[in-house]
């Protein structure tokens, strides 16, 4: 395995700077921005005249508490282009994220937004120990999804040689990790465990593959995830965060030699952590809804847009700007069974303490009556499909009672029987209640 520790010159002198200077780069984007969407974007004069505050009255960072959040509906109610802070004729790009009812929600880049998506993604795979030359192999989904052209054009601006594979195939990604030997992957957890798992069913070792780093994002995923897929791949797994409505891959990425959190492009977007209930500002450190205001964005400014990822900001480490914990989930993943809160997160952590189990696992919700019933499925993995299914189905029952709080029932299935997702995020959870 290299070492991963980048040398001074190897950093922008902003992830060096001092936080006062970090703030006043800041605050001078802030200012700039509110003043941009409240000139050209009517929705923000709208909400900002109706809260009472102007532009002007954003003479420090704590200042921005007084302008008004920005919801999924915002962008919803003004689908398609009704956010943008430019003419459409200088858009030179839009993605689209699918929302789990009604219309995706639409979002744009002019070319400066480009230029700068790539700048962050390639600041985002040197933090994650990639450098120029290094051949990366790209299995996030390509498309209206911003994971595959996100990671595409950042690999490409850092000087790296890009694989295009995309999602899916994966007895392609196994071949070209074979022949082309790539030093990074970047790919959901969820299918890089796929594709450790094709390694074995080939009969061949997952460990000796030539990645020495994986770049993981778009699902939530736990620490024990991680230790499993560094275990299996022999790599280091690092986490990428975004969202598109914000930019895409690349709003925070981890450091590799600390692997403590992805750092937030705090340059670019200032972070903010709310109580999800009265919206009110929480100090660093406490667990909160995140929500983002972008900073440099020319087409899609944002505004204290809510995120729903549910997480913490916490103090810098390896660079000058503050990182975020790992996404516990996010609030509309939470499930409520017979009045216990509950995220997949939880139960994934315990399922991944039994080696017998192969990571892969579903949450399906169904109502008996007034009740709400939750079964977990996972599966045994290959070399222990001959466990005991019961047996470890009651110890899991018993783990899930006693450390989230919920009775279920659990199916341990064989090998190979929770159905895989090849292209986008895991679907963990089957909520098959009435609507
Ligand atoms: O998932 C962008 C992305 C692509 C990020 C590739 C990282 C890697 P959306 O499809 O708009 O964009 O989904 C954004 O995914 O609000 C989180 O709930 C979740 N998410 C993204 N990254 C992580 C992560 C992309 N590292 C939504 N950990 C976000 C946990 C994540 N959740």
């Amino acid at each position: 395995m290299p070492v991963f520790q980048p040398a001074a010159h190897e950093l922008e002198p902003i992830e060096r700077a001092s936080r006062d200077e970090l703030q006043a780069l800041q605050l001078q984007r802030l200012q700039d921005t509110l003043r941009r969407v409240y000139e050209n974007v009517p929705h923000y004069r709208q909400a900002f005249d109706a809260a009472g505050v102007h532009p002007e009255d954003c003479r420090s960072l704590a200042d921005l508490a007084k302008f008004p959040f920005t919801a999924k509906s915002d962008l919803r109610r003004h689908y398609p282009f009704g956010l943008f802070a430019v003419p459409r004729q200088q858009v030179v790009r839009l993605h689209a994220s699918s929302g789990t009812t009604g219309k995706p929600m639409v979002v744009g880049y002019t070319q400066a937004d480009i230029d700068t998506w790539a700048h962050l993604m390639a600041r985002s795979i040197r933090a994650a120990g990639g450098r120029q030359g290094d051949i990366v192999q790209v299995a996030y989904g390509y498309g209206l999804f911003t994971g595959g052209l996100g990671a595409h054009y950042g690999a490409e601006a850092l000087g790296c040689t890009v694989v295009p594979l995309g999602g899916g195939q994966t007895e392609k990604q196994v071949q070209l990790i074979e022949d082309l030997r790539p030093d990074l992957i970047m790919v959901t957890p969820s299918y890089m465990q796929v594709i450790v798992e094709e390694f074995r069913r080939q009969g061949k070792d997952s460990r000796a593959m030539s990645v020495a780093v994986g770049i993981f994002g778009a699902e939530p995923w736990t620490e024990a995830m991680r230790a499993d897929i560094e275990a299996s791949a022999d790599l280091k797994a690092v986490d990428i965060y975004g969202l598109s409505e914000v930019m895409g891959p690349g709003v925070a990425c981890e450091c590799v030699e600390t692997q403590d959190g992805p750092v937030v492009w705090e340059d670019h977007f200032y972070p903010e952590i709310i109580d999800p209930e009265t919206g009110a500002v929480l100090p660093d450190g406490e667990e909160g809804e995140l929500v983002f205001t972008t900073l440099t964005k020319e087409a899609l400014p944002l505004v204290r847009y809510r995120t729903r990822d549910l997480t913490r900001l916490l103090p810098p480490t390896a660079r000058g700007m503050r990182r975020m914990g790992k996404i516990v989930g996010r609030s509309d993943d939470m499930l409520i069974i017979r009045g216990v809160n509950l995220f997949p997160t939880q139960v994934e952590e315990i399922v991944l303490r039994h080696g017998q189990l192969s990571g892969q696992y579903q949450l399906v919700v169904t109502r008996s009556g007034l009740l709400d019933e939750l079964r977990v499925r996972c599966e045994l993995t290959p070399a222990h499909m001959h466990a005991d299914r019961e047996v470890l189905a009651r110890e899991l029952q018993h783990q899930i009672k006693a450390l989230i709080g919920v009775t279920a029932t659990v199916d341990v299935g064989l090998p190979d029987s929770i159905e895989r997702t090849l292209v986008g995020k895991a679907r963990r959870v089957i909520d098959q209640r009435p609507r």
